[in-house]
């Protein structure tokens, strides 16, 4: 951390609110390469927007062509990918935006550091701490390996991808997501209407 630098006071996330008329908070989907958690990430956002909010998905390979270009796959690098997602999913949540993150985010550690960011973040004695969600996107290995859009199970199976998720890379399972979701027991719309009704069962989207 920088030294010589000083808190600059911010508005408080109840005028923010108010003025943008929604809440911000954070859907943070975490599962397997292959377990459908971008599609239905996508699939939130455009049934989000089409309500009238603001919504804006942040994608695992999306922000490594960018953001986070620097980073590969190591424990280290993943570490560091969550945790700058984390905070720009917060700065999102906290401008009245509904973040969306669709990241494999595989240690619980990491996921845990993201939820305790958004709990911290009460900047102003008005300020509520942000909501976060967590949606674990629940697919069996061997389904998901069966799908295999990109071909990267194949490739990591020949030995062509180290460290990968759930072949040579560990996938620590949530153990209190807010939502668990079998993905390959249910439609993209019938997950998409769960998670809508549980944020609507806890007054997000007022
Ligand atoms: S992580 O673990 O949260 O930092 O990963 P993430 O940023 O979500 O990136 C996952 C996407 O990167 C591609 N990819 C890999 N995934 C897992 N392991 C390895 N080694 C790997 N190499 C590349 C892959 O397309 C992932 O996308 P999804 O959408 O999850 O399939």
């Amino acid at each position: 951390m920088a030294t010589n630098i000083t808190w600059h006071p911010s508005l408080s996330r109840s005028e923010r609110n108010t003025f943008r008329k929604q809440r911000g908070f954070t859907i943070w989907f975490t599962g397997l390469s292959a377990s459908g958690k971008s599609t239905i990430a996508t699939a939130l956002e455009q049934h989000l927007l089409h309500l009238g909010l603001a919504a804006y998905r942040l994608d695992g390979d999306n922000v490594r062509f960018g953001l986070n270009k620097d980073l590969g796959f190591t424990e280290k690098d993943r570490n560091e990918n969550i945790r700058r997602i984390a905070e720009v999913a917060k700065l999102f949540a906290d401008s009245s935006t509904i973040a969306i993150t669709s990241f494999i985010s595989p240690y619980r550690a990491d996921r845990a550091i993201a939820r305790d960011l958004h709990a911290a973040a009460v900047t102003h004695p008005d300020d509520e701490p942000l909501a976060f969600i967590e949606v674990f996107v629940d697919i069996p290995i061997e389904i998901a390996e069966q799908r295999d859009p990109k071909g990267l199970y194949k490739k990591a199976r020949e030995g062509k991808i180290p460290e990968f998720t759930g072949i040579s890379a560990p996938y620590e399972e949530p153990e209190n997501a807010e939502i668990r979701i079998r993905s390959d027991q249910k439609s993209v719309e019938e997950a998409v209407k769960e998670i809508v009704e549980y944020l609507d069962s806890k007054g997000l989207l007022k």
